[in-house]
């Protein structure tokens, strides 16, 4: 069976990714450097799949710690999740951004074409989109320029991989604009694990619900949506998992650009998803309405017809799969995965 790296395999969705390649009999190898993740994740894979996942400690942006990868195992496909994803934090740092998420992607695709691998998988956002001019997202909906440093870094390496597939027309570049990442594995083992205050709604739901944080602040309740909260598509982060088990099944070795939006394809509002929560934790989840957030776009969510009849993929996982399995998460690691 074919042998996956997968950059930022320790990861939120990378080690979910990582279960669902091994079930499906792919060999993947994790590529990490811990820079926003916790070793304590590997044990937990090995839990989960009874398998001890080849790791290899290193930086996307260190050249010579990727070609001991591809040194010593052949690899047919990369998986790149690696990269730092916090909006405000990309606005304050932006050098460090575009050093961390566009270097090191170049550094990754330069070591990928050397060593001859030529698949390529990236994960890209949703972002990418700006504030639609209309929902649903189609993949032929426009990209715009970012509000944010993070979001022009994933713009430009799905540039910088289009035009490397241009020069190098055997490669096999899919790009997977990603919507809204939530939930965890139903074991509970593996889940979302952001360091200090989380900045997305579902990790501080479910830090509210543990009694970790207060209450949950709303960010604007006078947005032009049915009740005016901003409205997104959640998804499952196994179901995005599959996403990615779908696309190397399909696209491995066909040459060629390939885009993808994962997403449901249902938008809900914030309240929706505070009235989910507090559904799954058997009381009202505190909440207050606060003023909106700067760089918040109204409404986003996916058209998802294209994954769903090229590679035969679509979110299963509904609203209450996603609440209660973060909430398991959360429940049983209050405090994260331990040092
Ligand atoms: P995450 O922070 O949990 O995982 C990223 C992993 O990459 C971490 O384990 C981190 O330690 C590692 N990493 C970062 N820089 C690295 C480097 N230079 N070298 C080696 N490892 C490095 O984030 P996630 O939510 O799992 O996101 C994975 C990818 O998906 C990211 O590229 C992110 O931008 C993208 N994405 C995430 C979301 C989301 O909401 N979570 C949405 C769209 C796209
Ligand atoms: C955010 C990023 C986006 C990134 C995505 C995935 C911004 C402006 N956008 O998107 O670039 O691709 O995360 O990482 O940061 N909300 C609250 N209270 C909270 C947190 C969130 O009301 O404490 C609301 C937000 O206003 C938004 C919704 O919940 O309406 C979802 O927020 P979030 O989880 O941060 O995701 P995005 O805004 O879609």
């Amino acid at each position: 069976m074919a042998t996956i790296l997968v950059t930022g395999g320790a990861g939120y969705i990378g080690s979910h990714t990582v279960v669902e390649l091994v079930k499906a009999g792919y060999e993947p190898i994790i590529f990490d450097n811990f820079s926003n993740s916790k070793p304590a994740v590997l044990a937990r894979l090995h839990k989960i799949t009874g398998k001890n996942i080849p790791f290899y400690s290193g930086d996307i942006r260190v050249r010579e710690q990727l070609e001991k990868v591809f040194d010593e195992n052949k690899i047919d496909a990369v998986i790149h999740f690696a990269g730092l994803k916090a909006v405000g934090e990309s606005v304050k740092k932006p050098l460090e951004y575009y050093d961390n998420n566009v270097n090191g992607s170049r550094t990754l695709l330069m070591v990928m074409r050397d060593k001859g691998c030529k698949n390529f998988i990236f994960s890209s956002s949703a972002t990418v989109y700006g504030e639609p001019d209309s929902v649903p997202l189609t993949e032929n909906s426009p990209v715009k320029r970012a509000n944010c440093p993070y979001g022009q870094t994933k713009i430009d390496v799905e540039y910088m991989a289009e035009e490397l597939q241009k020069a190098c027309p055997d490669f096999s570049v899919t790009l997977l604009r990603y919507f809204n990442p939530v939930g965890a594995h139903e074991s509970g083992l593996i889940g979302e694990d952001p360091r200090g205050i989380p900045n997305n709604l579902m990790p501080y739901l479910t830090q509210v619900a543990v009694g970790r944080l207060p209450y949950l602040n709303i960010f604007g309740n006078d947005y032009p949506t049915p009740d005016g909260t901003c409205i997104r598509d959640y998804i499952h982060v196994v179901d995005l998992a599959l996403g990615h088990v779908a696309a190397l099944n399909k696209l491995m070795n066909v040459p060629g650009v390939h885009i993808y939006n994962l997403g449901t394809g249902i938008g809900y509002s914030v309240l929706d998803m505070v009235n989910a929560f507090s559904k799954a934790i058997g009381h009202e989840l505190p909440h207050k309405f606060a003023p909106r957030r700067a760089g918040d776009v109204v409404q986003c969510y996916a058209d998802p017809k294209k994954a769903f009849e090229d590679l035969g993929w679509k979110a299963l996982k509904t609203l209450e799969d996603m609440t209660a399995d973060s909430y398991n998460w959360q429940k049983n690691n209050p405090q994260g995965y331990e040092d």
